[in-house]
């Protein structure tokens, strides 16, 4: 294949250089069009069709369903690895050391702890405020207690910044759920790891020792490390230009959150619950869902199901279907939740419409059948995504802003009024 693209507009040829990734993608270097055409844009609505960056944090390939982060599979990764592993990995590169880890993870317990004004904060919330909205609200608050995490011009500073924000927001998480509960605001210990701590913070009863149950750690790590980051998806794409303006990380991160919050995103792990519920209260009647979702007159869209990039299984589905047999099983939970989503997706893999699309079950369709089983509230669903995403958006802004790139800011085809002079308001 040449190494250029050639573009004819009019009576003019103009040759852009393409560019190949590791993985063999190829892109067209447009860096130099509106120079070369006197202003010539593309447009893109919704990106479908255009990188943002060249990065080398995660592979993603739609059409196979394959998923790795730094080279590794996502399916090695959530049966060997452990979330903290993960989040290192992803956010320096390479699968840690021992030592590497544990100073990682001591620099993290020595950042844990947040400033108790941020408390006034939370109370001045009202109780059934989205925690999404909380937890974006506290994210930026944590500046004004850390201003050093702003200019983050060297490596020191940048690292002192993710150690903080690894340590701070699973606090600021569970405290968002105990808030809502109406239970004490408490701490782990720094005898246990970091998803012990996430689960002594959110569970812990005040009036009994807390008790690490093994399959609830592990069905947390697992979903943590399959959330971990997903390359340029709506809410990594919002971090990165945030970042790209030199705004701290908490205050980039913040609008990550908001982006990951709604329902097309994100959000939808929690939709998909709704939606569930609601066929069930229905007496289960699927097929009139499938026909709300195929009815273009409709706005009812079926959650969980679809995406951007994946046009075959979402290789996380995969794994988070399995594994949501298997807690549910060792937990001894029957939830009829599971066999209708279960009952959804065979009808939708057999169904014109679905397979003619190619929509197919995506991380959110099975995820909160999960954290219901683990006791989590439904609104808290997007926030476990979150804590997941967390290390995916530090690696991904760490990288933006190491490789000094610059500042987000598109183009634009205007379709608006020509120039017309002011009229005063007594002769409109
Ligand atoms: C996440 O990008 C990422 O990587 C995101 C994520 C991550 O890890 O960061 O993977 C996490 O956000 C997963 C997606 C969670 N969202 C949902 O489950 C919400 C339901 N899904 C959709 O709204 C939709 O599938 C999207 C938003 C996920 C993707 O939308 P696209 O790529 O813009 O596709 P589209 O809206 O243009 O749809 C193409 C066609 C349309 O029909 P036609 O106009 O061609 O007739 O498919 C239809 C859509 O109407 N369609 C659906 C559908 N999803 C797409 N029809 C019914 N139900 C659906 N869920």
């Amino acid at each position: 294949m040449s190494d250029i693209a050639k573009l004819q507009i009019g009576e003019n040829t103009y040759e852009f250089p393409l560019i190949q990734g590791t993985e063999k993608e190829t892109a067209i270097d447009i860096a130099s069009l509106r120079g070369a055409t006197g202003g010539v844009v593309t447009i893109d609505p919704g990106f479908k069709n255009t990188g943002s960056c060249q990065s080398a944090i995660t592979f993603l390939d739609g059409e196979k369903g394959i998923l790795r982060y730094r080279g590794y599979s996502i399916e090695e990764l959530a049966e060997k690895a452990d979330f903290l592993e993960v989040a290192y990995l992803l956010i320096f590169g390479e699968l840690p050391t021992k030592e590497q880890l544990d100073k990682f993870y001591n620099d993290i317990l020595d950042n844990a702890i947040v400033d108790d004004d941020i408390k006034k904060i939370i109370d001045a919330f009202p109780k059934n405020a989205h925690p999404m909205g909380v937890l974006s609200s506290l994210t930026s608050a944590l500046t004004a207690f850390n201003p050093s995490s702003v200019n983050v011009d060297s490596e020191e500073d940048m690292y002192n910044a993710i150690v903080k924000i690894m340590g701070k927001f699973p606090v600021l998480v569970a405290w968002t759920m105990r808030k809502q509960k109406g239970l004490p605001l408490h701490y782990g210990s720094r005898k246990l790891g970091y998803v012990e701590n996430i689960m002594k913070m959110m569970f812990e009863k005040p009036n009994e020792e807390y008790e690490i149950n093994p399959i609830i750690k592990d069905a947390i790590d697992k979903l943590l490390i399959l959330h971990a980051d997903h390359e340029q998806n709506c809410s990594t794409s919002t971090v990165r230009v945030v970042g790209s303006s030199h705004a701290g990380l908490f205050a980039s991160l913040s609008a990550g959150i908001s982006a990951l919050w709604g329902p097309l995103h994100g959000g939808a792990n929690q939709a998909v619950l709704e939606m569930l519920e609601a066929i069930k209260e229905d007496g289960g009647d699927t097929k009139k869902y499938m026909g709300k979702a195929k009815d273009k007159e409709d706005p009812f869209r079926l959650m969980g199901f679809g995406h951007r990039v994946y046009k075959n299984f979402d290789p996380r589905a995969k794994i988070i279907k399995v594994a949501a047999d298997e807690v549910l099983d060792d937990l001894g939970i029957q939830d009829p939740i599971l066999d209708i989503a279960k009952g959804l997706e065979q009808e939708a893999l057999n169904d014109e419409y679905f397979v003619k699309r190619k929509l197919y079950p995506n991380v959110d369709f099975y995820s909160g059948i999960i954290y219901r089983a683990l006791g989590i509230p439904v609104e808290m669903f997007t926030v476990m995504f979150a804590l997941g995403r967390l290390p995916g958006w530090i690696s991904q802004w760490r990288e933006m802003r190491l490789r000094k790139e610059p500042i987000g800011r598109p183009r634009q085809v205007y379709t608006g009024e020509n120039y017309r002079p002011f009229v005063k308001i007594n002769k409109r």
